[in-house]
């Protein structure tokens, strides 16, 4: 398996009622360090894909086959409280909408902080600590008085700078980003590229980015995987793919984004 993070294989995924698939023998590697992105079209099945990695597939869609090694460990075959532990202390998360990952009652510092503890890392005055350290690392201003605000007291760029933080506030070697940057406004959008870059360079963060946005794509990845009705189509190195692109349905999406 060589220095693979995390290695998916020939994963299939059915809506339970109807059997239709929704992902056909999708595979992929993401190796330590690196960025992966998923693009494709609407409907596609990205977030399926995203949501069948991190165990959380609505309760309409069932995993029928295929493999997910993290860090060797098949955790498609996990019990669900086994694979929580997983998630959120080795892979984290992050959504279009903080609102999914963010509780709205609580402050943001006690989030952080609650993950810290949770995960055995730390607690009391450390912890309280680290979360503003993280806060900081994310590039959130004034750190300690955001953490002491709750999600809905901050503007939409700064939520996604606390949910990067939460999510990478246990120290995950890989981070799931589903659309990350597709509810900010271009100059938003630029910094929160800036910060994964940012976080990959310090931390050594790996990142599978889900994204219909080839432009950040382009910005972030190494690799790209593109996903048309469920299946791969085509895949490789960015740089590859964006000057030549080889299936016409990623030929179109190039195109599209030139446009
Ligand atoms: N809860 C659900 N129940 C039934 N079908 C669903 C559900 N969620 C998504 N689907 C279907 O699964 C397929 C893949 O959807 P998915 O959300 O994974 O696409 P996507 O590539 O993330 O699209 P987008 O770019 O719009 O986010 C679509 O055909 C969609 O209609
Ligand atoms: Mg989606």
């Amino acid at each position: 398996m060589g220095d693979d993070l995390l290695s998916v294989r020939g994963l299939n995924v059915r809506l339970s009622e109807t059997g239709r698939m929704l992902l056909r023998e999708v595979s992929l590697d993401v190796t330590a360090g690196s960025v992966v992105a998923v693009v494709g079209g609407s409907g596609s099945g990205k977030t399926t894909l995203g949501n069948a990695l991190l165990g959380i597939l609505p309760p309409a869609m069932e995993l029928a086959g295929g493999e997910i090694l993290f860090q060797g460990r098949d955790i498609g075959k996990l019990k669900s409280d086994e694979l929580r532990r997983i998630r959120g202390r080795h892979i984290g998360m992050v959504f279009q909408e903080p609102v999914s990952a963010l509780d709205p009652v609580y402050k943001i510092g006690f989030q952080i902080i609650e993950t810290l503890q949770a995960h055995g890392l730390c607690a009391g005055e450390s912890a309280r600590l680290r979360a503003r350290e993280l806060l900081q690392l994310c590039g959130v201003p004034d750190p300690q008085r955001i953490a002491e605000s709750y999600p809905f007291e901050l503007s939409g760029g700064l939520r996604q700078r606390a949910m990067i933080a939460l999510a990478i506030a246990a120290g995950p070697s890989l981070v799931i980003a589903d659309e990350p940057t597709s509810s900010l406004d271009v100059v938003l959008q630029a910094r929160v590229i800036e910060l994964f870059r940012d976080l990959r360079k310090r931390l050594g963060l790996s990142l599978l980015l889900i994204t219909h946005d080839l432009g950040v794509a382009r910005a972030l990845a190494d690799e790209l995987v593109v996903m048309c009705q469920g299946e791969i189509v085509e895949r490789g190195p960015a740089v590859e793919i964006f000057s030549r692109p080889v299936h016409p349905y990623t030929r179109e999406l190039v195109a599209a984004e030139d446009l």
